[in-house]
């Protein structure tokens, strides 16, 4: 076969049915979860002013690197969204809803990321934001929403990490605490953190370069530089999850790669995958982004889960299969009239899986395209059959007989000799 003039971009995949089916099973089941804790669904654009992404920080990859930026044709400087939280807040900022908006949300992210296995350039979230109140058992609820996702689809080894980042306020004084550490001892860090460190010292401990881990493991820790209120708030969503009996470790020093967390932050980490890419999803608090954005003080808290990945660590743990998608009904015709046409029509209304193969295929080609579906019964439609007004059900799976019965009573007798 002649090789294609073009090849899906590196980071982008081309997806198809069964992989396609059972994502979409994934954000069904998100959806119902969502929708059941009273969350309602948003579909922001999926490209902004690149001025909203400013927030998620100027040192995180996401905006330094990562952006899909670009001028478009009327000379407005936009790109495609990385992540779906700061376009959530720029709406709300704009549309004012009713706060508590709790909102659920599902679609690609763009982010020029190195491709690799769980890693792409355009890949999917599913997630949920809650704007307009402080209560600390909002963040658990969300947090709960996300235990009783994964729960559903059946993945378990699964760790919840748990950290504070304090308010705005308390960062100053733990920044300088961390800029004098990395300072005092510039010589051993990275050329790359020396860099970030200029621009935010808290974007340090997010270097995965090995030969950071160890003054990233001998840094202060965020804990002794929150305020009381935060510190408190803190230990109310702690113990909420002990009360729904969701387990979690305190992580110290996770901070999370965008700048706009404040109090509570969290992250899943899958062990199926390898652990530069094992966050399978994660979130917290952005009080000041709203506000950042032209909007009211309100805060706001949220998470977002990767489906490629989730579904990635599912793997390695052998669950959440792709649906089922095999046929009820194969339809067989050598007729030439139109009977296939409305037959398959009349099974498909009638609620029943149903197929058939077109181009006036030999009842050979038509039966092995019957057996390769996997279809229970087949409804065979010949010359007689097209003559008398009836069709014909054989069964594909089992050794019960064939029988013929009078068109009006297709329905009902396919259904009779399916398995219940
Ligand atoms: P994030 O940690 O940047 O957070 O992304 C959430 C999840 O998206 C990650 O845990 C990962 O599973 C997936 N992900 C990120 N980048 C890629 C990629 N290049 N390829 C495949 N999967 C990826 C956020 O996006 C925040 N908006 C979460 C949030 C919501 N915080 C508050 N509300």
């Amino acid at each position: 076969m002649a090789k294609s003039s073009f090849q899906a971009l590196p980071g982008t995949r081309d997806l198809q049915a069964p992989d396609t089916e059972r994502m979409r099973a994934l954000v069904d089941v998100f959806a119902e979860e969502a929708s059941a804790a009273g969350f309602g669904m948003v579909i922001p654009p999926m490209f902004e002013d690149v001025r909203v992404f400013d927030r998620l920080g100027e040192a995180s990859d996401v905006v330094s690197k990562e952006l899909y930026a670009f001028e478009d044709k009327g000379g407005r400087q936009i790109a495609l969204r990385p992540e779906f939280t700061a376009s959530v807040c720029r709406m709300f900022a704009e549309q004012r809803p009713i706060t508590p908006w709790k909102v659920w949300y599902s679609g690609p992210s763009f982010r020029y990321d190195k491709p690799q296995a769980g890693r792409y350039r355009q890949f999917d979230q599913v997630g949920a934001e809650s704007i307009g109140t402080n209560d600390p058992d909002v963040d658990t609820e969300l947090i709960a929403l996300a235990a009783r996702f994964y729960e559903r689809i059946g993945l378990t080894n699964v760790t919840l990490l748990m950290n504070s980042l304090g308010d705005a306020a308390d960062r100053p004084r733990y920044l300088e605490a961390l800029r004098s550490h990395f300072e005092a001892n510039l010589d051993a860090l990275s050329e790359q953190s020396r860099t970030t460190l200029a621009v935010n010292p808290l974007r340090v401990l997010d270097s995965k370069r090995p030969g950071d881990a160890e003054l990233i493991e001998a840094a202060p820790v965020l804990a002794d530089y929150i305020s009381d209120e935060a510190a408190t708030a803190f230990e109310r969503v702690c113990s909420g999850l002990d009360l729904l009996g969701i387990a979690y470790e305190r992580a110290p020093r996770l901070v999370r790669g965008l700048d706009y967390y404040t109090r509570t932050t969290f992250e899943f980490a899958a062990h199926g995958l390898s652990a530069s890419q094992n966050a399978v999803g994660g979130g917290g608090r952005y009080d000041g982004l709203i506000a950042a954005l032209g909007g009211p003080e309100e805060p706001g808290v949220g998470f977002a889960l990767g489906v490629d990945r989730t579904l990635l660590a599912c793997d390695a743990e052998g669950v959440f299969g792709a649906p089922d998608a095999t046929m009820n009904v194969w339809v067989v015709s050598t007729s030439d009239g139109l009977e296939a046409l409305s037959i398959t029509n009349e099974l498909r209304r009638s609620g029943l899986r149903a197929d058939r193969s077109f181009d006036g295929r030999s009842m050979r080609a038509q039966m092995k395209a019957a057996n390769r579906s996997d279809a229970e019964v087949a409804v065979i439609v010949g010359e007689d059959e097209a003559a008398n007004q009836t069709v014909t059900i054989r069964p594909l799976r089992t050794d019960g007989d064939q029988v013929t019965v009078p068109r009006a009573q297709l329905v009902p007798a396919v259904k009779e000799l399916l398995p219940s």
